[in-house]
């Protein structure tokens, strides 16, 4: 290896270095990060996903997606449940032309006879052209990067959701899914955005408040209880990248004070796996639904409808237990399912992006008038 991991580790957590280890020839290699992209990477892999669906519900763009990534193979590794990042990493690994494999018991892959990780995926590497994966732990993601940056036959590893620390893809979905319900309000810029719930342990919330420091949002509000609040390292990073942060720990009273400000809430559950008990991968057992809930003072109640704007914009990553009732679907800025389509588009175009076909996936789409 020519790097040692913590090496590479520290490098890649430090802005001015990560650069020369994320990327190759100007492009993404490897997706570890929220925080790995600029603004303008951000905005032009917007839009790519734009372009690329409407290409798809064009006869010719259709066909023309297809040949992308034709021949291309993907290996989703998956060692924690997933439905939604999984299969839209498959959906739009297929919308371009790749195939896709999914391991999502890694019981069945060597790993189970104690292989390394470098072993495995460099393994991988000869049979696939990119490796996606999901692991309870937070540095899996980044050990099998290392382990190819170092090898002969390096592919892009893509984090699909690393531990308790970052969703790299799911705050891409999710900024598309912001940036497309603000498109006529001035982006993302100059809004308040709230995010409610278990901030501490959701990769998610985490995720999405790191990639909105590439913006300028008037302010995030974090509003979870005490136990769950941002650590110190999220909100010094936040400050030091001038968001202003507010942390709040009830939200009834914060939206009857403040709720006809707020542009976006993005609600989360409560990570109950990672409860004391509950082993990496493997989670803690709830006796029944009503036990991973979230308290009272935690759940959007559907008559806060009544303290928001009509265009407040309500997401949430999903899965959902109790925090996001089913009637909030009624409100206008109520966007969650377009945020789960949202997650094939924006993994279709990050795929583009890494395989450097972005820029004419855009061309393709303007030549048919569909930009
Ligand atoms: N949002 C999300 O990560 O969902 P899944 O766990 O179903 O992939």
């Amino acid at each position: 290896m020519s790097i040692s991991y913590e090496e590479f580790r520290s490098a890649i957590h430090d802005g001015a270095r990560r650069r020369a280890l994320l990327f190759r020839d100007g492009r993404p290699y490897f997706v570890l990060l929220s925080q790995q992209f600029s603004r303008e990477e951000l905005e032009a892999m917007c839009d790519t996903a734009t372009a690329i669906r409407r290409l798809d519900r064009h006869r010719d763009g259709r066909e023309f997606l297809l040949g992308i990534l034709r021949g291309q193979r993907v290996m989703n590794l998956f060692a924690q449940p997933s439905t939604r990042t999984a299969q839209s990493f498959i959906a739009g690994a297929d919308k371009l032309g790749a195939t896709s494999t999914l391991v999502s018991d890694i019981q069945t892959s060597s790993f189970a006879k104690g292989e390394s990780i470098a072993d495995s995926v460099r393994t991988l590497s000869s049979f696939f052209d990119a490796i996606v994966v999901r692991h309870p732990d937070d540095e899996f993601a980044t050990q099998a990067a290392w382990a190819l940056h170092g090898s002969a036959r390096p592919v892009p590893v893509i984090s699909a959701g690393s531990g308790k620390s970052q969703h790299v893809t799911q705050a891409l979905l999710d900024l598309y899914t912001l940036n497309y319900s603000f498109h006529e309000r001035g982006g993302v810029d100059g809004k308040h955005i709230a995010i409610v719930g278990d901030i501490a342990r959701n990769r998610a919330a985490r995720s999405l408040a790191l990639v909105l420091t590439k913006f300028n949002p008037a302010a995030i509000h974090f509003i979870s209880p005490g136990d769950f609040a941002p650590g110190d390292e999220l909100t010094d990073y936040l400050r030091r990248h001038e968001i202003t942060v507010e942390i709040h720990d009830e939200l009834e009273p914060w939206l009857r004070e403040r709720g006809r400000e707020v542009d976006a809430i993005y609600m989360t559950r409560l990570q109950k796996e990672w409860d004391a008990g509950g082993e990496a991968g493997q989670p803690k057992q709830h006796a029944n639904t009503s036990e991973l809930g979230a308290d009272d003072a935690y759940v959007l109640r559907s008559e806060y409808r009544l303290l928001v704007r009509e265009d407040c914009v309500i997401m949430h990553p999903l899965p959902r237990i109790n925090e996001l009732p089913n009637e909030w679907e009624q409100h206008p800025g109520f966007v969650v399912w377009r945020q789960v389509r949202n997650g094939m588009w924006m993994r279709a175009a990050l795929f583009a992006t890494i395989n450097g076909a972005a820029g004419e996936i855009v061309a393709r789409a303007q030549r048919l008038g569909l930009l």
